[in-house]
Protein backbone atom coordinates (compact mmCIF):
# COMPACT_ATOMS: atom_id res chain seq x y z
CA UNK A 1 0.00 0.00 0.00
CA UNK A 2 1.31 3.45 -0.89
CA UNK A 3 2.53 5.31 2.01
CA UNK A 4 3.49 9.07 2.69
CA UNK A 5 7.03 8.94 3.71
CA UNK A 6 8.90 11.91 5.21
CA UNK A 7 12.76 11.26 5.79
CA UNK A 8 14.66 14.11 7.54
CA UNK A 9 17.87 14.64 6.71
CA UNK A 10 18.95 13.96 2.68
CA UNK A 11 22.81 12.81 3.11
CA UNK A 12 24.59 9.99 2.34
CA UNK A 13 21.56 7.60 4.61
CA UNK A 14 18.65 9.65 3.85
CA UNK A 15 18.62 10.67 0.70
CA UNK A 16 18.87 6.98 -1.45
CA UNK A 17 16.09 5.83 0.81
CA UNK A 18 13.96 8.99 0.30
CA UNK A 19 14.49 8.22 -3.52
CA UNK A 20 14.00 4.12 -3.00
CA UNK A 21 10.98 4.48 -1.29
CA UNK A 22 10.28 6.93 -3.98
CA UNK A 23 10.72 4.36 -6.56
CA UNK A 24 8.39 1.95 -5.11
CA UNK A 25 5.18 4.13 -5.61
CA UNK A 26 5.70 5.91 -1.87
CA UNK A 27 4.54 9.94 -1.61
CA UNK A 28 7.99 10.92 -0.12
CA UNK A 29 8.67 14.21 0.72
CA UNK A 30 12.16 15.15 2.15
CA UNK A 31 13.30 17.65 5.46
CA UNK A 32 16.62 18.90 5.95
CA UNK A 33 18.17 21.96 7.72
CA UNK A 34 20.75 22.88 4.69
CA UNK A 35 18.63 25.48 2.73
CA UNK A 36 21.46 24.80 -0.41
CA UNK A 37 20.76 21.16 0.00
CA UNK A 38 17.08 21.29 -0.35
CA UNK A 39 17.58 23.27 -3.20
CA UNK A 40 19.69 21.32 -5.30
CA UNK A 41 17.76 18.35 -4.30
CA UNK A 42 14.34 20.39 -5.58
CA UNK A 43 16.18 21.42 -8.69
CA UNK A 44 17.11 17.30 -9.71
CA UNK A 45 20.95 17.94 -8.99
CA UNK A 46 22.77 15.76 -6.50
CA UNK A 47 24.14 17.15 -3.77
CA UNK A 48 27.22 14.70 -3.51
CA UNK A 49 28.38 12.45 -6.07
CA UNK A 50 26.19 9.20 -6.27
CA UNK A 51 25.63 7.76 -9.56
CA UNK A 52 21.92 6.15 -8.30
CA UNK A 53 21.01 9.96 -6.80
CA UNK A 54 22.12 11.54 -10.08
CA UNK A 55 20.01 9.15 -12.12
CA UNK A 56 16.98 9.24 -9.34
CA UNK A 57 17.29 13.18 -9.56
CA UNK A 58 17.80 13.78 -12.82
CA UNK A 59 14.43 11.29 -13.81
CA UNK A 60 12.55 13.45 -10.89
CA UNK A 61 13.58 16.27 -8.40
CA UNK A 62 12.58 15.07 -4.72
CA UNK A 63 10.02 17.39 -3.03
CA UNK A 64 12.02 19.02 -0.01
CA UNK A 65 11.41 21.42 2.38
CA UNK A 66 13.00 23.29 5.31
CA UNK A 67 10.06 22.69 7.24
CA UNK A 68 9.37 20.54 9.68
CA UNK A 69 5.91 20.99 9.12
CA UNK A 70 5.74 18.41 6.19
CA UNK A 71 5.89 15.71 8.81
CA UNK A 72 1.93 16.24 9.64
CA UNK A 73 0.40 14.32 6.70
CA UNK A 74 3.39 11.79 6.88
CA UNK A 75 2.41 8.03 7.53
CA UNK A 76 6.20 7.37 7.83
CA UNK A 77 8.89 9.31 9.27
CA UNK A 78 12.51 8.19 8.93
CA UNK A 79 15.22 9.85 10.50
CA UNK A 80 18.64 10.34 9.11
CA UNK A 81 20.61 12.92 10.73
CA UNK A 82 24.45 12.79 11.61
CA UNK A 83 25.77 11.47 14.69
CA UNK A 84 29.45 12.77 15.22
CA UNK A 85 31.67 13.00 17.80
CA UNK A 86 33.10 16.04 19.64
CA UNK A 87 36.96 17.06 18.93
CA UNK A 88 37.55 15.16 22.23
CA UNK A 89 35.38 11.74 20.86
CA UNK A 90 32.55 12.70 22.87
CA UNK A 91 29.17 11.54 21.15
CA UNK A 92 27.19 14.37 19.90
CA UNK A 93 23.47 13.69 19.67
CA UNK A 94 22.57 17.73 18.90
CA UNK A 95 21.14 16.63 15.70
CA UNK A 96 19.09 13.68 16.30
CA UNK A 97 17.78 15.88 19.60
CA UNK A 98 17.16 19.00 17.50
CA UNK A 99 15.27 17.11 14.56
CA UNK A 100 13.02 15.15 16.81
CA UNK A 101 12.51 19.16 18.98
CA UNK A 102 11.39 20.60 15.54
CA UNK A 103 9.00 17.71 14.15
CA UNK A 104 7.71 17.09 17.44
CA UNK A 105 4.79 19.67 17.14
CA UNK A 106 3.67 18.00 14.00
CA UNK A 107 3.31 14.81 14.95
CA UNK A 108 0.37 12.87 14.14
CA UNK A 109 -1.03 9.32 16.38
CA UNK A 110 -0.43 6.16 14.33
CA UNK A 111 2.93 7.72 12.87
CA UNK A 112 5.59 5.13 12.28
CA UNK A 113 8.84 6.81 13.66
CA UNK A 114 12.10 5.19 12.22
CA UNK A 115 15.59 6.15 13.39
CA UNK A 116 18.18 5.20 11.30
CA UNK A 117 21.09 7.13 12.58
CA UNK A 118 23.63 5.27 14.42
CA UNK A 119 23.28 5.41 18.11
CA UNK A 120 24.60 3.29 21.01
CA UNK A 121 22.41 1.35 22.86
CA UNK A 122 20.08 3.17 25.20
CA UNK A 123 19.44 6.58 23.41
CA UNK A 124 16.13 5.43 21.55
CA UNK A 125 14.93 4.49 25.32
CA UNK A 126 16.80 7.57 27.02
CA UNK A 127 16.75 10.22 24.65
CA UNK A 128 14.16 9.87 21.95
CA UNK A 129 11.55 8.56 23.55
CA UNK A 130 11.84 11.37 26.21
CA UNK A 131 11.23 14.08 23.88
CA UNK A 132 8.24 12.51 21.84
CA UNK A 133 6.73 12.01 25.76
CA UNK A 134 6.62 15.67 26.04
CA UNK A 135 3.25 15.23 23.84
CA UNK A 136 2.21 12.44 26.44
CA UNK A 137 -1.08 12.56 24.36
CA UNK A 138 0.22 11.19 20.84
CA UNK A 139 0.38 7.34 20.27
CA UNK A 140 3.78 6.58 17.87
CA UNK A 141 5.14 3.52 16.66
CA UNK A 142 8.73 4.16 17.62
CA UNK A 143 11.28 2.15 15.90
CA UNK A 144 15.21 1.57 15.37
CA UNK A 145 16.68 0.48 12.31
CA UNK A 146 20.22 0.83 11.65
CA UNK A 147 21.14 1.84 7.96
CA UNK A 148 24.43 -0.18 6.92
CA UNK A 149 24.86 1.55 3.28
CA UNK A 150 28.32 1.60 2.53
CA UNK A 151 29.04 4.53 -0.64
CA UNK A 152 30.32 3.61 -3.65
CA UNK A 153 29.58 -0.02 -2.76
CA UNK A 154 28.29 -1.42 -6.22
CA UNK A 155 27.06 -4.68 -5.29
CA UNK A 156 25.37 -3.97 -1.72
CA UNK A 157 23.00 -0.82 -1.82
CA UNK A 158 20.21 0.65 0.26
CA UNK A 159 18.01 -1.49 -1.59
CA UNK A 160 19.81 -4.91 -1.13
CA UNK A 161 21.41 -4.93 2.20
CA UNK A 162 19.30 -6.57 4.93
CA UNK A 163 18.15 -5.25 7.78
CA UNK A 164 17.75 -5.32 11.53
CA UNK A 165 15.17 -3.40 13.26
CA UNK A 166 14.03 -3.12 17.13
CA UNK A 167 10.69 -1.58 18.04
CA UNK A 168 9.55 0.12 21.68
CA UNK A 169 6.58 -1.86 21.50
CA UNK A 170 5.87 -5.17 19.16
CA UNK A 171 3.31 -3.70 17.36
CA UNK A 172 6.15 -0.72 16.51
CA UNK A 173 8.50 -3.55 15.31
CA UNK A 174 5.72 -5.35 13.25
CA UNK A 175 5.03 -1.81 11.73
CA UNK A 176 8.11 -0.85 10.81
CA UNK A 177 9.39 -4.65 9.42
CA UNK A 178 6.41 -4.29 6.90
CA UNK A 179 6.98 -0.87 5.85
CA UNK A 180 11.09 -1.84 5.41
CA UNK A 181 9.79 -5.31 3.57
CA UNK A 182 7.65 -2.91 1.21
CA UNK A 183 10.65 -1.07 0.31
CA UNK A 184 13.77 -2.96 0.25
CA UNK A 185 14.83 -6.32 -1.83
CA UNK A 186 16.65 -8.03 1.58
CA UNK A 187 14.88 -9.43 4.91
CA UNK A 188 14.27 -7.50 7.40
CA UNK A 189 15.19 -9.32 10.94
CA UNK A 190 13.09 -8.79 13.91
CA UNK A 191 15.38 -7.84 17.31
CA UNK A 192 13.65 -8.73 20.89
CA UNK A 193 13.99 -4.73 21.77
CA UNK A 194 15.12 -1.45 20.16
CA UNK A 195 18.34 -1.66 22.68
CA UNK A 196 19.54 -5.28 20.58
CA UNK A 197 18.95 -3.43 17.33
CA UNK A 198 21.04 -0.07 18.73
CA UNK A 199 23.89 -2.82 19.92
CA UNK A 200 24.04 -5.00 16.43
CA UNK A 201 25.39 -1.50 14.47
CA UNK A 202 27.96 -0.94 17.14
CA UNK A 203 28.99 -4.51 17.24
CA UNK A 204 29.12 -4.65 13.48
CA UNK A 205 31.13 -1.51 13.05
CA UNK A 206 33.25 -1.98 16.57
CA UNK A 207 33.95 -5.17 14.96
CA UNK A 208 35.65 -3.82 11.84
CA UNK A 209 37.18 -0.85 13.44
CA UNK A 210 39.23 -4.03 15.51
CA UNK A 211 39.68 -5.93 12.81
CA UNK A 212 41.67 -3.25 11.21
CA UNK A 213 43.32 -1.95 14.02
CA UNK A 214 45.02 -5.44 14.22
CA UNK A 215 45.58 -5.87 10.80
CA UNK A 216 47.51 -2.28 11.43
CA UNK A 217 49.06 -3.18 14.28
CA UNK A 218 50.60 -6.19 12.15
CA UNK A 219 51.93 -4.17 9.30
CA UNK A 220 53.92 -2.31 11.80
CA UNK A 221 55.25 -4.78 13.52
CA UNK A 222 55.86 -6.53 9.96
CA UNK A 223 57.62 -3.39 8.70
CA UNK A 224 60.28 -3.68 11.74
CA UNK A 225 60.77 -7.12 10.98
CA UNK A 226 60.61 -6.48 7.20
CA UNK A 227 57.93 -9.33 6.48
CA UNK A 228 55.21 -7.82 3.96
CA UNK A 229 51.65 -7.89 5.55
CA UNK A 230 50.16 -8.01 2.35
CA UNK A 231 51.10 -11.09 0.81
CA UNK A 232 50.80 -12.48 4.84
CA UNK A 233 47.10 -11.97 4.76
CA UNK A 234 46.66 -13.17 0.78
CA UNK A 235 48.67 -16.82 2.43
CA UNK A 236 46.50 -16.59 5.37
CA UNK A 237 42.85 -15.97 3.24
CA UNK A 238 43.60 -19.55 1.64
CA UNK A 239 41.99 -20.83 5.11
CA UNK A 240 38.67 -21.69 3.79
CA UNK A 241 37.65 -21.23 7.75
CA UNK A 242 37.90 -19.03 10.68
CA UNK A 243 40.09 -16.35 8.75
CA UNK A 244 38.55 -13.28 7.44
CA UNK A 245 41.40 -10.85 5.74
CA UNK A 246 41.30 -7.38 6.64
CA UNK A 247 43.97 -4.70 5.28
CA UNK A 248 45.86 -2.15 6.64
CA UNK A 249 46.29 1.17 5.78
CA UNK A 250 46.72 4.99 6.79
CA UNK A 251 43.68 5.17 8.82
CA UNK A 252 39.92 4.37 9.12
CA UNK A 253 37.91 7.10 8.09
CA UNK A 254 34.14 7.92 7.38
CA UNK A 255 31.11 9.20 9.45
CA UNK A 256 30.77 5.36 10.92
CA UNK A 257 33.47 3.06 11.52
CA UNK A 258 35.77 5.48 12.85
CA UNK A 259 33.05 7.01 14.97
CA UNK A 260 30.62 4.42 16.15
CA UNK A 261 33.04 3.06 18.61
CA UNK A 262 33.54 6.40 20.65
CA UNK A 263 29.17 6.47 21.49
CA UNK A 264 30.15 2.52 22.80
CA UNK A 265 33.15 3.88 25.04
CA UNK A 266 31.24 6.42 26.21
CA UNK A 267 28.24 4.16 26.90
CA UNK A 268 30.13 1.54 28.84
CA UNK A 269 32.11 4.35 30.84
CA UNK A 270 28.36 5.75 31.67
CA UNK A 271 27.50 2.20 33.05
CA UNK A 272 31.05 1.44 34.73
CA UNK A 273 32.46 -0.64 31.95
CA UNK A 274 36.06 0.43 30.43
CA UNK A 275 35.91 -0.47 26.90
CA UNK A 276 40.01 -1.28 26.76
CA UNK A 277 39.59 -3.12 23.22
CA UNK A 278 37.77 -0.45 21.28
CA UNK A 279 39.38 2.51 22.94
CA UNK A 280 42.81 0.30 21.63
CA UNK A 281 41.59 0.03 18.47
CA UNK A 282 40.75 3.29 18.41
CA UNK A 283 44.50 4.13 19.01
CA UNK A 284 45.83 2.37 16.82
CA UNK A 285 43.80 2.91 13.50
CA UNK A 286 44.33 6.88 14.98
CA UNK A 287 48.26 6.35 14.79
CA UNK A 288 48.52 5.62 11.20
CA UNK A 289 48.24 8.70 8.99
CA UNK A 290 51.16 9.63 11.39
CA UNK A 291 52.86 6.32 10.98
CA UNK A 292 52.47 6.45 6.59
CA UNK A 293 54.17 9.96 6.90
CA UNK A 294 57.14 8.64 9.02
CA UNK A 295 57.74 6.49 6.13
CA UNK A 296 58.70 9.59 4.24
CA UNK A 297 61.41 10.63 6.48
CA UNK A 298 62.63 6.39 6.37
CA UNK A 299 62.29 6.73 2.40
CA UNK A 300 64.27 10.25 2.78
CA UNK A 301 67.19 8.02 5.20
CA UNK A 302 67.36 5.16 2.72
CA UNK A 303 68.24 7.46 0.22
CA UNK A 304 70.24 9.62 1.93
CA UNK A 305 68.15 12.56 0.51
CA UNK A 306 69.61 15.88 1.43
CA UNK A 307 67.03 17.88 -0.98
CA UNK A 308 65.05 21.01 0.85
CA UNK A 309 62.41 21.50 0.30
CA UNK A 310 61.39 18.15 -1.20
CA UNK A 311 58.35 17.93 -3.35
CA UNK A 312 55.69 15.53 -2.10
CA UNK A 313 52.63 14.88 -3.98
CA UNK A 314 49.82 13.79 -1.87
CA UNK A 315 47.49 11.90 -3.62
CA UNK A 316 43.72 11.05 -2.54
CA UNK A 317 41.90 13.51 0.55
CA UNK A 318 38.77 11.53 0.38
CA UNK A 319 38.42 8.55 3.61
CA UNK A 320 38.02 5.66 0.66
CA UNK A 321 38.41 5.42 -3.03
CA UNK A 322 36.33 6.35 -5.83
CA UNK A 323 33.76 8.84 -3.46
CA UNK A 324 33.71 12.44 -2.25
CA UNK A 325 33.34 12.06 1.32
CA UNK A 326 36.00 13.68 3.30
CA UNK A 327 34.92 13.09 6.86
CA UNK A 328 37.48 11.76 9.10
CA UNK A 329 39.44 11.25 6.12
CA UNK A 330 42.76 10.19 7.16
CA UNK A 331 44.49 11.64 4.02
CA UNK A 332 43.54 15.08 5.75
CA UNK A 333 45.37 13.87 8.86
CA UNK A 334 48.16 13.00 6.88
CA UNK A 335 47.99 16.42 4.59
CA UNK A 336 48.31 18.54 8.30
CA UNK A 337 51.06 17.10 9.12
CA UNK A 338 52.90 17.43 6.03
CA UNK A 339 51.37 21.07 6.18
CA UNK A 340 53.47 22.10 9.07
CA UNK A 341 56.77 20.67 7.51
CA UNK A 342 59.06 23.41 6.54
CA UNK A 343 61.53 20.77 4.60
CA UNK A 344 58.56 20.01 2.42
CA UNK A 345 56.63 21.46 -0.42
CA UNK A 346 53.31 20.15 -1.05
CA UNK A 347 51.44 19.55 -3.76
CA UNK A 348 47.52 17.73 -2.88
CA UNK A 349 45.09 16.33 -5.85
CA UNK A 350 41.99 14.47 -5.39
CA UNK A 351 39.96 14.74 -8.21
CA UNK A 352 36.83 13.71 -6.41
CA UNK A 353 37.74 16.82 -3.71
CA UNK A 354 39.01 19.69 -5.95
CA UNK A 355 38.17 22.44 -3.73
CA UNK A 356 40.97 21.33 -1.50
CA UNK A 357 43.58 20.45 -4.33
CA UNK A 358 46.32 22.68 -4.65
CA UNK A 359 46.81 21.78 -8.18
CA UNK A 360 44.61 21.04 -11.10
CA UNK A 361 45.68 17.56 -11.99
CA UNK A 362 47.14 14.91 -11.59
CA UNK A 363 49.95 15.41 -14.65
CA UNK A 364 50.65 18.87 -13.10
CA UNK A 365 51.30 17.00 -9.11
CA UNK A 366 53.59 14.45 -10.99
CA UNK A 367 56.03 16.74 -13.08
CA UNK A 368 58.89 17.72 -11.19
CA UNK A 369 57.47 15.69 -7.30
CA UNK A 370 60.21 13.82 -5.34
CA UNK A 371 58.21 11.75 -3.80
CA UNK A 372 54.33 10.32 -4.35
CA UNK A 373 52.56 9.55 -1.13
CA UNK A 374 49.38 7.68 -2.01
CA UNK A 375 46.31 8.66 0.36
CA UNK A 376 43.05 7.66 -1.01
CA UNK A 377 43.37 4.70 -3.97
CA UNK A 378 40.70 6.23 -6.53
CA UNK A 379 41.17 4.22 -9.41
CA UNK A 380 41.86 6.56 -11.65
CA UNK A 381 45.35 7.56 -9.32
CA UNK A 382 46.09 4.18 -9.22
CA UNK A 383 45.81 3.14 -12.53
CA UNK A 384 47.89 6.26 -13.78
CA UNK A 385 50.82 5.24 -11.00
CA UNK A 386 52.18 2.39 -12.80
CA UNK A 387 55.78 1.68 -12.90
CA UNK A 388 56.26 3.34 -16.10
CA UNK A 389 54.49 6.48 -15.30
CA UNK A 390 56.61 7.07 -12.04
CA UNK A 391 59.71 6.79 -13.73
CA UNK A 392 59.15 8.63 -16.69
CA UNK A 393 58.53 11.54 -14.22
CA UNK A 394 61.59 10.53 -12.17
CA UNK A 395 59.75 10.35 -8.91
CA UNK A 396 62.45 9.38 -6.16
CA UNK A 397 60.41 6.82 -3.73
CA UNK A 398 56.54 6.29 -3.19
CA UNK A 399 55.09 6.07 -0.26
CA UNK A 400 51.81 4.24 -0.63
CA UNK A 401 49.43 4.43 2.15
CA UNK A 402 46.91 1.81 0.82
CA UNK A 403 49.10 -0.81 -0.19
CA UNK A 404 47.10 -0.32 -3.67
CA UNK A 405 50.56 -0.18 -6.20
CA UNK A 406 52.80 -2.34 -7.93
CA UNK A 407 55.49 -1.95 -5.61
CA UNK A 408 57.61 -5.17 -7.28
CA UNK A 409 57.05 -3.08 -10.80
CA UNK A 410 57.90 -0.14 -8.96
CA UNK A 411 60.88 -1.33 -6.91
CA UNK A 412 62.10 -3.08 -10.76
CA UNK A 413 62.01 0.25 -12.03
CA UNK A 414 64.82 1.39 -9.35
CA UNK A 415 62.17 3.76 -7.38
CA UNK A 416 61.65 2.67 -3.39
CA UNK A 417 58.69 1.28 -3.06
CA UNK A 418 57.37 1.99 1.15
CA UNK A 419 53.64 0.70 1.83
CA UNK A 420 51.84 0.00 4.84
CA UNK A 421 53.66 -2.79 6.04
CA UNK A 422 55.46 -3.75 3.30
CA UNK A 423 59.03 -2.20 1.36
CA UNK A 424 60.66 -3.03 -1.54
CA UNK A 425 63.93 -1.27 -2.71
N1 LIG B 1 27.41 7.68 5.47
C1 LIG B 1 27.37 6.39 5.71
O1 LIG B 1 28.04 5.61 5.01
C2 LIG B 1 26.51 5.80 6.80
C3 LIG B 1 26.28 4.42 6.79
C4 LIG B 1 25.48 3.87 7.77
C5 LIG B 1 24.97 4.68 8.78
N2 LIG B 1 25.22 6.02 8.78
C6 LIG B 1 24.63 6.83 9.85
O2 LIG B 1 23.52 7.53 9.31
C7 LIG B 1 23.40 8.82 9.91
C8 LIG B 1 23.42 9.88 8.82
O3 LIG B 1 24.67 9.84 8.16
P1 LIG B 1 24.90 10.55 6.76
O4 LIG B 1 26.21 10.05 6.28
O5 LIG B 1 23.70 10.40 5.91
O6 LIG B 1 25.03 12.07 7.22
P2 LIG B 1 25.01 13.36 6.24
O7 LIG B 1 25.72 14.42 6.99
O8 LIG B 1 25.41 12.98 4.87
O9 LIG B 1 23.45 13.73 6.18
C9 LIG B 1 22.71 14.14 7.28
C10 LIG B 1 21.76 15.23 6.84
O10 LIG B 1 21.01 15.62 8.00
C11 LIG B 1 20.80 17.01 7.93
N3 LIG B 1 20.50 17.52 9.27
C12 LIG B 1 21.36 17.82 10.28
N4 LIG B 1 20.67 18.26 11.34
C13 LIG B 1 19.36 18.25 11.00
C14 LIG B 1 18.16 18.60 11.68
N5 LIG B 1 18.21 19.05 12.93
N6 LIG B 1 16.99 18.48 11.03
C15 LIG B 1 16.95 18.03 9.76
N7 LIG B 1 18.05 17.68 9.05
C16 LIG B 1 19.24 17.78 9.68
C17 LIG B 1 22.10 17.55 7.37
O11 LIG B 1 21.91 18.84 6.81
C18 LIG B 1 22.43 16.49 6.33
O12 LIG B 1 21.93 16.82 5.06
C19 LIG B 1 24.55 8.92 10.90
O13 LIG B 1 24.10 8.53 12.15
C20 LIG B 1 25.55 7.91 10.39
O14 LIG B 1 26.38 7.41 11.41
C21 LIG B 1 25.97 6.59 7.81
Amino acid sequence: MTKKLVVVGLGYVGLPLALLARSRGNQVVGFDVDKEKVKKITSGIAPFADAYITAELAKEPLEASVKPDVVRDADVIVVAVPTPVTHDHMPDLEPLVSSLESILPYLKNNQLLSVESTINPGVMMEVVLPIISRRPELTLHIVHCPERVNPGDAKWSVRNIPRVIGGLTPEATRAGKDFYESILDAPVKAMDSVTEAEAVKILENTFRDINIAFVNEMAKSFDALGIDVKNVIEGAATKPFAFMPHYPGNGVGGHCISVDPYYMIERGRQAGFDHKFLQLARDINNSMPEFAVSLLDKGMQKLHIQKKPLTVALLGLAYKKDIDDIRESPALEMKELLEKRSDISLRIYDPHVLHLSTVASLEEALIGADVVMLATNHTSICEALTPENLKKHNIQFVVDGKNALDADGIAQMGILYLGIGRTRS
